[in-house]
């Protein structure tokens, strides 16, 4: 029988292996621990390519204090990212713009501060931001931007308009907004979104083909003329509110309800004959313009009187017009911002919560939009 003699490892060969194993489990676990590290950052919201650039800046300790910070992770990703930035980065607001970081450094470069940034980054786009770069530094951004309806693109028309009228700051964004700053219909909008808060103004023009497509008549026995329509919800809430008067022993009538383009022209021309333009576009609106063709306007009237104004019906409807969703447009003392004289009779279907809003604000339509509704 061959007993095999079993052959034993050098001394030089044992150490040879227990070097190799000590270099697999301590490589095994260097390489573990970046694999957890890096997860953290990730857990944080950093992405692989900030965390190299964490590494490579050392800023681990710095990061990890931070903690969670999207405009961090941005800016450490970014081609622009700077070192010395870095204590403002943690505190500007992210914003989903693709210039952000450019616009954050060379906001920084130009000295602003990160209160400052933060305002102008969040009242404007990427472009609007880039024309803002253009100026020379601005002393003091919030005169204007700390209004959260401010717009950065207009901010040469906040200035121009406040140095021709000495008015406050929040009247100055709120005036300039609606358009004010510039002539009546010498620069407007073309009206797309026909939902039930659209503003329509010497600033804002309906489509000339525009017809609601849900017009329905008006029961006869609440209207002065004919085949008047409105939309559906404007003519329910019409008539409950009318009936509501009727229990308190009054009397609301439409005179006027959804006019075509083509109606409002012959109404607008008519007056243009008789009393010039200066008084027809004080008493009308010119073809387009007018809120009629939404068919969520009335002009009331009761039938004993043609002066509304002094009807025990309209301080009714000054009372509780509102409560059935309708809000006098054009009131007293704001022709300057309507751009019509007091219309006593004429109100804007705009739905019980608006209308309320609108009426306890003590605003006209045109600065409650601008101010709470305009998502430009
Ligand atoms: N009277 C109002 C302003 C209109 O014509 O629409
Ligand atoms: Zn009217």
């Amino acid at each position: 029988m061959v007993i095999k003699k079993k052959r034993r490892l050098s001394k030089k060969g044992r150490l040879v292996i227990s070097f190799v194993c000590a270099l697999i489990v301590l490589g095994g676990a260097f390489f573990g621990f970046q694999k957890w590290e890096e997860h953290q950052f990730l857990t944080l919201g950093y992405s692989k390519e900030a965390y190299r650039e964490i590494k490579s800046e050392n800023l681990k300790d710095y990061v990890k204090n931070v903690g969670e910070n999207k405009t961090l992770n941005i800016c450490l990703e970014s081609a622009d990212f700077k070192k010395e930035n870095v204590d403002s980065y943690v505190k500007i607001n992210y914003q989903d713009q693709s210039r952000f970081v450019t616009h954050v450094n060379s906001l920084l470069d130009l000295g602003y501060t990160v209160d400052d940034i933060n305002l102008i980054l969040a009242r404007g786009s990427d472009d609007d931001v880039e024309a803002f770069l253009a100026h020379e530094k601005v002393d003091d951004v919030s005169t204007y931007l700390t209004f959260d309806f401010a717009k950065l693109n207009y901010w040469d028309r906040y200035e121009a308009y406040q140095r021709e009228e000495l008015t406050t700051d929040e009247k100055t964004v709120v005036y300039v907004n609606i358009g004010l700053d510039k002539e009546f219909y010498t620069d407007y909008q073309v009206i797309h979104d026909y939902s039930v808060i659209v503003l329509a103004n010497k600033y804002n023009q309906l489509s000339r083909e525009y017809v609601p497509d849900d017009l329905v008549s008006i029961p006869e026995e609440y209207c002065l003329n004919e085949d008047q329509k409105m939309v559906e919800e404007a003519r329910d809430a019409f008539v409950e509110m009318a009936k509501k008067a009727e229990e308190d022993g009054l009397t609301l009538r439409i005179r006027s309800s959804y006019r075509t383009y083509e109606q409002q022209e012959a109404i607008y021309n008519d007056y243009l004959e008789n009393y010039g333009q200066a008084r027809a576009d004080s008493i009308a609106a010119r073809p387009g313009f007018s809120e009629h063709q939404t068919g969520l306007v009335i002009d009331i009237a009761t039938s004993q009187t043609s002066v509304f104004s002094s009807t025990e019906e309209y301080q009714w409807m000054k009372n509780n017009a509102h409560l059935y969703g309708f809000i006098q447009r054009y009131p007293e003392g704001k022709s300057d911002v309507t751009g019509y004289n007091n219309e006593a009779w004429h109100y804007r279907y705009l739905g019980v919560d608006l209308a309320t809003k609108v009426h306890d604000s003590g605003l006209t339509y045109d600065e409650y939009y601008v101010m709470y509704l305009d998502q430009q």
